[in-house]
């Protein structure tokens, strides 16, 4: 193909791409297969690598993402993203109508309703038709710059459809994830042990300040654009913008509706506070907007929010119902959690049976009894809870609820440490679910990585008493005859099960350290402390003074690890373990990479690099170099990324401190 044709044909394959997407995500209508769509982005994707010169960042094959932003840049807003006030009844509903009407001096006034989108706003700009910049929305003023990570969201428009666009333009809305998606990732943080999301609001927010653009893609986050801005808009209404933004290519609020009168309004409140639950995603009340942008001219904006748009909240949905019994449950680290069991009672579109009660205060607080009836609220949150008692039901024979002294499971005495609202059960060597609870931290996919080796298997293997802690594990090849006689335990999955557990041998020394389950020692905190000390007798000998010398360790982790290996039961497992082939040094490669050419020189590493600045630290550690934060006399080297503070290249160039780059870096300790 000749170098012009080639062009073309990467322009004609990113158009049509991009329509295609468009049909499929945001009108849900494709008319190709996922096949055919997946061959003319492989086609594309070839062209584009052959021809680099033809790169272009709002190319659909860009939208699976693979940008690593270590810090977001700061961007100050054009136009100040403004809040919404909000309301919470019909009298501050007719309020609101009130004071447009009068300010206008009209008798009546057009609204458009909305839903709101319960989730994260963002600014995005577009030149000449093309994504150039999204914004979060910050304080208002300014705003973190995450645009590689918007460019994966798939019903944002990279580049316009054809249209009556302004030549430059902001279009406000609001980043949200489905329900189907939030669900989905925590059913696979929960089969890994992980600590759940707790709500899909917060999820968005956190997905959207992800570093790596190509996880921000797998999460399948969705937006609806709402609100248009520029200069000179050819537009006369809000409601006619949002048309014409539809048909530019994005997803409007599909359910936003043109009303006269305050009984317009009332009816879209009433339909979506109970019709909100068949949405796939949340909202958490709607927007009224005046149509007319004269008319919203003429009202202006206060110092927070425009005069001509407010928010009405919905209630968090409310039932009452019987509170049967309150249980126990006995989490991983021991702590207890009173659980209200309820007669079954439909709230906001699911059957609830269970509430979290939290804790002895809790109940004590509201004073909740075993047979009382219980008003129930879910807000944004997965689990409902208990906010109070409906006392004219209490029966009069019932009395205050008396909160357990002994661990459910285990018989053990409670304690409670000072400070904290929980109780805990003492006994993390005894208590089944605390055992459980760190074989399936050890075996976790971050740890030893047994993936063989599940929650169900292991529950069934201590159940049959066949593990009862970490260093039983790797026992269970002299057992294989009793691991054949338990259920689904044909000969393959003895083999897949051992040859897993053989396999976790080779784990690395620092992931041993954090699946051997010492309090508070993480992934990053044990990759340090195996940067420090080498292999495990040296830890298991490290006074606290050394411990504190490792960055990053602190007086409570210091005196963790103390406790820790001050058990004899946990040294004689090192001891069996270790026996047993476990990797409990660094690996000569590890130790290779080390060297002592830094020795005696300070550092400051500032700005963004190739590597993350922790790693470029790290390099400069295992070479005897140390690490600080200010440039002063004593600082030998700065080394300098891109956006470095002004203020530190200034003060190294005042003092004559050296200043390298990355590279330069790598040649010293080449
Ligand atoms: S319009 C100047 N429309 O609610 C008016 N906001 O409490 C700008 N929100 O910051 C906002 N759905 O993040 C508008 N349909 C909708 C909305 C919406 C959700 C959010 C938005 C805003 C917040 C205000």
């Amino acid at each position: 193909m000749s170098h012009h044709t080639v062009q073309d044909r990467i322009e004609s394959l990113r158009k049509e791409l991009e329509e295609h997407n468009y049909r499929y995500y945001v009108l849900a209508e494709p008319v190709i297969s996922d096949y055919e769509f997946d061959k003319m982005l492989e086609e594309l994707n070839a062209l584009e690598k052959q021809h680099p010169e033809f790169f272009s960042e709002n190319s659909p094959t860009q939208r699976v993402g693979g940008t690593v932003t270590k810090e977001f840049a700061t961007v100050k807003h054009r136009y100040p993203m403004l809040s919404l006030g909000n309301t919470y009844s019909d009298e501050e509903i007719l309020e609101f109508d009130e004071r447009v009407r009068s300010g206008l001096g009209t008798d009546s006034a057009e609204y458009v309703c909305e839903l709101k989108y319960d989730g994260v706003a963002i600014s995005l700009r577009y030149v000449k038709g093309e994504l150039v910049q999204a914004v979060t929305r910050g304080d208002g003023v300014q705003g973190d710059d995450v645009t590689a990570n918007v460019r994966t969201i798939k019903t944002i428009p990279l580049k316009l459809k054809q249209g009556n666009y302004p030549d430059e333009f902001e279009i406000r809305g609001e980043i949200f994830m489905p329900r189907a998606v939030f669900d989905a990732i925590n059913k696979e943080k929960e089969e890994a042990g992980e600590p759940l999301l707790a709500n899909p609001r917060n999820s968005a927010a956190g997905t959207l300040k992800m570093q790596d653009s190509a996880v921000v893609a797998s999460r399948k986050l969705d937006a609806y654009m709402y609100f248009l801005l520029g200069e000179n808009l050819p537009f006369k209404t809000h409601f006619e913008s949002l048309q014409a933004a539809k048909s530019w290519g994005f997803k409007v609020p599909e359910h936003a509706k043109p009303v006269q009168n305050v009984d317009g309004i009332r009816k879209y409140i009433e339909h979506w506070n109970t019709e909100r639950f068949k949405l796939g995603f949340d909202i958490d009340g709607v927007v009224l907007k005046l149509n007319n942008y004269d008319q919203q001219k003429a009202l202006g904006f206060t110092a927070k929010s425009p005069r001509w748009a407010i928010a009405y909240k919905f209630k968090a949905e409310q039932v009452s119902t019987i509170l049967n019994e309150i249980t126990y449950q006995v989490g991983r680290t021991g702590a207890i959690t009173p659980v209200a069991n309820l007669k079954p009672v439909l709230l906001a579109g699911t059957t609830v049976k269970r509430a979290s009660l939290h804790n002895a205060d809790i109940i004590e607080k509201l004073d909740v009894r075993e047979g009382d009836t219980v008003y129930v609220e879910k807000g944004g949150e997965i689990i409902p809870k208990i906010v109070g008692v409906d006392l004219s039901k209490r029966h009069n024979h019932s009395h205050p609820h008396r909160y357990i002294d002994k661990c459910p499971e285990c018989g053990t005495e409670l304690v409670r440490r000072e400070g904290e609202a929980a109780h805990y059960c003492p006994n993390d060597s005894g208590c089944p679910p605390q055992i459980k609870g760190k074989l399936e931290h050890f075996v976790g996919r971050r740890a030893m990585n047994i993936d063989s080796l599940g929650e169900e298997t292991i529950a069934q293997l201590f159940d049959a008493g066949l593990i009862h802690n970490i260093a039983d594990i790797f026992t269970l090849n002299e057992k294989r005859e009793q691991l054949l006689q338990l259920d689904r335990m044909a000969e393959k999955s003895v083999n897949k099960l051992l040859e897993g557990i053989e396999l976790s041998k080779k784990v690395p020394y620092e992931r041993v350290l954090f699946a051997i389950g010492i309090r508070h020692v993480g992934e990053t905190t044990a990759k340090k402390i195996a940067g420090a000390f080498h292999n495990i007798d040296a830890l298991m000998n490290a006074t606290r003074e050394q411990l504190l010398e490792v960055p990053e360790v602190g007086e409570i982790l210091a005196d963790s690890i103390l406790d820790w290996f001050s058990v004899d039961e946990h040294r004689e497992m090192i001891a069996f373990l270790r026996k047993q082939g476990l990797q409990f040094e660094l690996s000569e490669e590890q130790l290779s990479a080390k060297s002592d050419k830094l020795a005696g020189k300070t550092f400051v590493v500032s700005g963004v690099f190739t590597r993350s600045r922790d790693e470029i630290k790290n390099l400069i550690e295992i070479n005897g170099g140390k690490n600080t934060g200010s440039v002063s006399g004593k600082t030998s080297y700065l080394v300098a990324g891109d956006s470095m503070g002004p203020e530190k290249r200034a003060k190294a160039e005042k003092l004559g401190v050296p200043i390298i780059t990355e590279a330069e870096l790598l040649k010293l300790i080449e």
